[in-house]
């Protein structure tokens, strides 16, 4: 049965297990990875689903019992990019986001679909003329971009809800409002609303959204801010704002993360938490060479509670703010893999989601389902 995952090796029932003091909460990763008829999604139930970055390998075998039990929605973490899914002008690779779309069809799970513009794991072709190497013209790419968005929204019509339409196009550079990537280059500006409508035309019921991390930096927020402001105004159609939360146990701070939802909630507009992890390690946004200390890659309980802080904090927040976020995903599904490990720095081990390697919850699982 899936919601019986972790084998019961005990009677101690799951209500006595919610109200032990934290002191004891040692013994809860035990004792709940037993127990556990209850996953994330039934804590939330009454407030937004909970969701989590898939790959078709995770879900074969016991790992998609797992999701089944935990997460009421999935994202896939790779396989719609516009690279995987189209790695070529006239072929779409469908293999593995349809696997992932007929596991939800199967299982009654929500799908996000990730993301139709994004100037990473962009193919090579599509800013190219082949012919002369050189960039194409605006009309051509945006003509490629509608050619694209047309076809993959169509595809999984009425099974996606809702759609990361242009992920990331704000700069980091202070001084810079836009991202300096090819869209930008080639498009100006004009690529973003497009997109928008590209994805509307080939299904209005969808949710737009646009999608950016660090976004709880206060200048950063201000550029987002700006860009869907603008979109809305425009009458563009934009429904919601999804902040990644890729954050870490030295932010956001709880005044941070609340005015950010809030300044976007004022907005009219939804907000979803759509790739959470809170790294071990204090935030860095570019990556970098090891350095030695990055030999200690031990999750000590100094970590452990600090991370277990940060989590308690941030989804006292995401519950305040329930009548605005529609949903949270996590980015990865437990410790055992996350791309953390290999950013910002290469090989070094990092801890950062509810679940352990063995799939057991952490002491910050029982902090978020305590309320
Ligand atoms: C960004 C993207 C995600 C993923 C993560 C890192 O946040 O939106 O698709 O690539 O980076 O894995």
């Amino acid at each position: 049965m899936n919601r019986y995952l972790f084998t019961i090796i005990t009677s101690i029932p799951a209500m006595m297990l919610m109200t032990c003091s934290s002191a004891n909460q040692t013994q809860h990763s035990s004792v709940a990875a037993i127990d556990s008829t209850k996953g994330l999604k039934d804590y939330y139930k009454n407030y937004f689903p909970v969701g989590v970055a898939v790959a078709p390998n995770t879900l074969r075998g016991d790992l998609a019992q797992f999701v089944l039990q935990q997460f009421s929605s999935i994202t896939p973490e790779n396989a719609m990019k516009m690279g995987p899914i189209h790695p070529e002008e006239n072929r779409y690779f469908w293999r593995d986001a349809d696997s992932i779309v007929s596991f939800a069809q199967k299982h009654g799970l929500r799908v996000r679909g990730h993301n139709l513009c994004w100037h990473n794991q962009a193919p090579r072709w599509l800013f190219r003329d082949s012919a002369s190497g050189k960039n194409v013209t605006k009309e051509v790419l945006l003509q490629r971009l509608k050619d694209h968005i047309t076809t993959v929204v169509n595809r999984y019509k009425g099974k996606i809800y809702a759609w990361d339409v242009v992920n990331e196009a704000i700069s980091d550079n202070k001084d810079e409002y836009l991202r300096n990537s090819l869209w930008y280059q080639i498009c100006g500006e004009e690529y973003i609303s497009r997109a928008f409508e590209y994805a509307h035309e080939a299904d209005p019921a969808a949710q737009l959204f646009y999608n950016d991390y660090n976004e709880i930096n206060p200048i950063k927020r201000e550029k987002i801010y700006r860009l869907v402001k603008s979109l809305k105004e425009a009458g563009v159609p934009i429904n919601a704002v999804g902040l990644q939360a890729h954050w870490a146990i030295n932010e956001p701070s709880e005044q941070q993360l609340d005015s950010t939802i809030k300044r976007f909630a004022d907005l009219g507009l939804k907000v979803q938490i759509t790739e959470m992890d809170i790294s071990v390690y204090p935030k860095e946004h570019n990556a970098r060479e090891r350095k030695p200390e990055d030999a200690n890659t031990v999750f000590s309980s100094e970590k452990e509670n600090s991370q277990l802080e940060m989590y308690k904090m941030c989804f006292k927040i995401f519950r305040k703010y329930q009548k605005v976020i529609s949903g949270v995903t996590f980015w990865n599904i437990s410790d055992r893999h996350s791309w953390l490990d290999n950013f910002p720095v290469r090989g070094r081990k990092d801890y950062p989601l509810l679940f352990d390697k063995d799939l057991k919850p952490k002491k910050a699982f029982w902090e978020v389902v305590k309320f």
